[in-house]
């Protein structure tokens, strides 16, 4: 029975993610990755897609012999020979699952899979059916979920279950969907599918439109107790719901969302940090949670006011996601009172004349400079001042 105060995180950084342009990893990159995302806490690990390469196949082998703690998880298409590799690849792990998808809209079975609806009815209940003889938990995407007849989406949906699917997926594949369009989704299929309150539903986004998070989030708010998800948010086109963001929004929104999660907060952002070393791409520095200027501040205004209390500008602290410290940049906006302490720090302890004088040197470089350096401002004493203050 699905725990519904629960929400399951399933990370998808070793398939959705992976398969992504910059994105490939090489088998030992894979499973220090599969380590550090056990670490992290995520529940279900899909570890690649095993008919994908041979490659794949076994690096979704080791990491299911090696990695403890997450369900491992490997995609499979609606065909046999997927369905064998995908059970081959996860077959070592002590808890896994088959996840296999198949599109329900029709633009996706007309022009992709040259299936007819009740032709793709029969390979759901045929394949659902065949990945339950290989794996006691087998998950359903209906690919396109969100741009499909719901009529037919509830057939589909109830036909894998009754071939044995115990998590259904309503993927919105191409980021067409809204928050509110997509809470009705899984209010909707709860309310037509009997049975429904066995099943957990889930939810997998994608961030064409930028609402990718908001969109998970509507989705638990519509029942839905599975996310689907991928560190820094990387993933085909404009990518994936973010795991970070999500799990910030469930704990400082708490009010908005109560419910439990196996998340540990302080692995964010060493996880999101070995991500951007193995693949050589970061994310954004204004990315939310885990960018680099996610806890900076520069302007003297909100500077002043976290010196005082950080929840004035901050409502997460930078150590409850694992970030080292608050980072407060010197630069055009910053007060005087930053700069003092900065040079404090640095040694150099300066009087109320001295602070007047260096600070007026500080504005006109910053005015000149983007970045300003401890070399900068220890160029900005006079001898005398530096002096006085040894
Ligand atoms: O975006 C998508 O529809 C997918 C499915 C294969 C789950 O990634
Ligand atoms: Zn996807």
């Amino acid at each position: 029975m699905p725990n519904s105060n629960q929400i399951v995180f399933f990370d998808t950084t070793l398939r959705d993610g992976e398969q992504s342009p910059g994105c490939t990893m090489h088998n030992g990159e894979k499973l220090r990755m599969a380590h550090q995302l056990a670490a992290l806490g995520v529940d279900v690990l899909e570890a690649g897609f095993a008919i994908a390469s041979l490659g794949d196949l076994e690096s979704i082998r080791a990491i299911a012999k090696e990695v403890r703690g997450p369900r491992i998880a490997s995609l499979a298409r609606c065909k046999r020979d997927d369905i064998e590799a995908a059970a081959r690849a996860v077959e070592p792990a002590p808890v896994n699952r088959i996840h296999v998808f198949l599109a329900s809209s029709d633009l996706h079975l007309e022009a992709k899979l040259k299936l007819t609806r009740a032709q793709a009815l029969d390979q759901a209940a045929e394949c659902v059916a065949l990945a339950c003889t290989y794996s006691d938990n087998v998950e359903f995407s209906a690919e396109d979920a969100t741009r499909s007849d719901p009529a037919f989406l509830t057939e589909i949906v109830k036909v894998a279950i009754q071939a044995g699917a115990t998590t259904i997926n309503l993927p919105d594949t191409v980021g067409y969907t809204t928050p509110d369009e997509y809470k009705q989704l899984f209010q909707r299929m709860q309310l037509e599918i009997p049975g429904a309150e066995d099943i957990i539903f889930s939810t997998h986004c994608h961030n064409d439109l930028g609402m990718a998070v908001a969109n998970s989030l509507a989705g638990v708010e519509g029942g839905a107790r599975q996310i689907e998800c991928t560190i820094n948010g990387i993933g085909e086109r404009a990518g994936n719901a973010a795991l970070e963001e999500i799990a910030a929004a469930l704990a400082t929104r708490r009010d908005k969302f109560p419910y439990r999660n196996n998340i540990v907060m302080p692995q964010l952002y060493p996880t999101s940090r070995l991500l951007a070393e193995l693949i050589s791409f970061g994310c954004s520095p204004n990315k939310a949670v885990v960018g680099a200027n996610a806890f900076a501040h520069e302007s003297g205004i909100h500077q002043h006011g976290v010196l005082a209390n950080p929840l004035t500008y901050e409502i997460m602290t930078p150590e409850s996601v694992g970030v080292p410290a608050n980072n407060m940049v010197l630069g055009k906006h910053s007060g005087r009172r930053l700069l003092e302490q900065r040079l404090a720090e640095l040694g150099h302890p300066l009087s109320r004349q001295q602070l007047d004088e260096v600070y007026s040197r500080f504005t006109a470089l910053a005015d000149r400079k983007k970045s300003i350096y401890d070399q900068d401002l220890i160029g900005l004493l006079k001898p005398e001042d530096a002096i006085m203050t040894v």
